[in-house]
């Protein structure tokens, strides 16, 4: 009966399809339950690398069944792609394995059309979205006029929502941002298309997850973006769109909170921001050089989504515990632990100072957040590689230290930490 919960801790790319998809030859069904393709989720299995926007990371795993909740917005033009190049990898995407709500929204380009417009009209506030559209169809989901995937199943209706939409986004494209127009008979006759082919994968998510509980299956949900990008407990406006936290899965999923067992929370051996907004903890220069790496390797720190490099920092105790009020958490995983091999010393931020006055809690104003330094910790580092590990005695006795200092830190178990990106390559405590 169990729903096992997946979530990031920091903001976004702490590891979680990795982690959902060692976790999903344990589970009968994974769900995304929010966000849309501004995620971007690696899997890696011995030498083949997917990379996942939408299409839950479950899919790797032929046992799994795959639903895209009510509370995801989804982009047909690449859930299709998705689709189709998990295809010609020899994955099974049948509708039988692969299911969409048919309460999750539709993005479509005129909300791309807008993001792109009015990060642009930002300018130097701009919040450094992946331009995939949305803010805007949340905006139109919360405005109650957004488009739900159940469109799909009457494309003569949809073609008209559709021109009815981009007539109406035109007008906001063409007055306030002076952007090009969108040609609303094109892109109803491109959705008119997507529809055909994914009428087939539409169901009633509610119904199926409550038989699924119900039955004892093993429900596991994978998150998307992190908790301080939340739109309610991030780094405010500096955020999506959609609620990546605890809560956001009751809602997203349409389930209720007694199936709930475990709430995972997946952190980064440091941290790492894609996008504006404050970073207590970001570093700059040659250990930013260090830790992000030159992109030479597939796992150094460049956006699966948008390949920016990411804004990289020490371990953040204070963000961390903030997580764990947000999402009750029961226990941690930790992703890249190697990373940190060959270190020296390793820094760990147990508290910020504002305004020279020390604190343990994460503050929630921008003001706060944009004034405050953190106070670190200094731990001995580890020179050996540890890529190979597979048991805690194969750990240098520092890498082991680290791990036992988060854990008493922040007052919750360390299952796993994890050395490399494939699936074997984790470290059970
Ligand atoms: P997600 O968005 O949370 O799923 O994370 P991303 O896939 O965007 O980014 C995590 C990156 O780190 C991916 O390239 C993973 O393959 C890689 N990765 C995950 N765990 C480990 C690890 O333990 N060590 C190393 N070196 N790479 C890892
Ligand atoms: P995964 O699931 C990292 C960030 C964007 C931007 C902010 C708002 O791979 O962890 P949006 O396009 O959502 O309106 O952008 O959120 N962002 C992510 N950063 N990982 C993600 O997903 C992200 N999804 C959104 O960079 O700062
Ligand atoms: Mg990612």
């Amino acid at each position: 009966m169990p729903l096992n919960i997946i979530i990031g801790t920091q903001w976004g790319d702490e590891g979680k399809g990795t982690i959902t998809d060692m976790m999903a030859d344990k589970a009968d069904i994974v769900a995304r339950y929010s966000g849309g393709d501004n995620a971007g989720h690696t899997v890696t299995v011995g030498d083949e690398i997917f990379k996942l926007h939408l299409i839950p990371s479950g899919i790797i795993n032929s046992n799994t069944i795959c639903i895209i909740g009510n509370g995801v917005v989804l982009n047909p033009t690449i859930f299709i792609r998705e689709i189709e190049e998990l295809e010609k990898r020899g994955i099974d995407i049948s509708p039988n394995r692969l299911k969409i709500s048919k309460s999750a929204h539709i993005i479509t380009p005129a909300h791309i059309a807008l993001d792109t417009a009015s990060e642009m009209a930002r300018g130097d506030k701009a919040i450094g979205t992946t331009k995939r559209g949305i803010g805007p169809a949340y905006m139109d989901k919360t405005q109650r006029v957004g488009i739900r995937a159940e469109a799909f199943a009457d494309p003569e209706n949809l073609a008209d929502l559709i021109k009815e939409h981009v007539t109406e986004k035109n007008q906001i494209l063409k007055s306030i941002y002076g952007a090009e127009p969108l040609d609303e008979t094109a892109v109803a006759i491109q959705y008119v298309d997507y529809a055909k082919r994914l009428a087939p994968y539409l169901v009633d998510g509610v119904v199926m997850l409550d038989d699924a509980l119900r039955a004892d299956k093993n429900v596991l949900a994978e998150g998307a973006q992190g908790t301080f990008l939340d739109l309610d407990h991030g780094t405010y406006p500096y955020v999506t769109s959609s609620w990546p936290t605890s809560g956001g899965v009751l809602i997203g999923l349409g389930v209720g909170p007694k199936y709930v067992d475990r709430v995972i929370g997946v952190t980064k051996a440091f941290t790492s921001r894609v996008g504006s907004g404050p970073f207590p903890c970001e570093l700059d220069g040659d250990m930013a050089l260090r830790l992000r790496g030159t992109g030479s390797k597939p796992w150094d720190e460049f956006g699966t989504t948008t390949g920016r490099p990411r804004r990289v920092g020490w371990l953040d105790l204070v963000m961390l515990k903030h997580a764990i009020r947000i999402n009750g958490f029961t226990d941690l995983v930790i992703s890249k632990l190697d990373i940190l091999s060959g270190l020296d010393e390793i820094k760990v931020c147990v508290a910020y100072e504002i305004n020279g006055e020390r604190t343990e809690n994460y503050p929630t104003t921008l003001t706060d957040l944009e004034k405050c330094s953190p106070v670190y910790e200094t731990l001995p580092g580890w020179q050996e590689d540890i890529m190979e590990a597979r048991v805690p005695s194969d750990l240098p006795e520092n890498a082991r230290a680290y791990v036992a200092y988060i854990s008493e830190k922040i007052g919750l178990p360390i299952p796993y930490a994890s050395v490399g990106p494939a699936r074997r390559q984790t470290v059970a405590f």
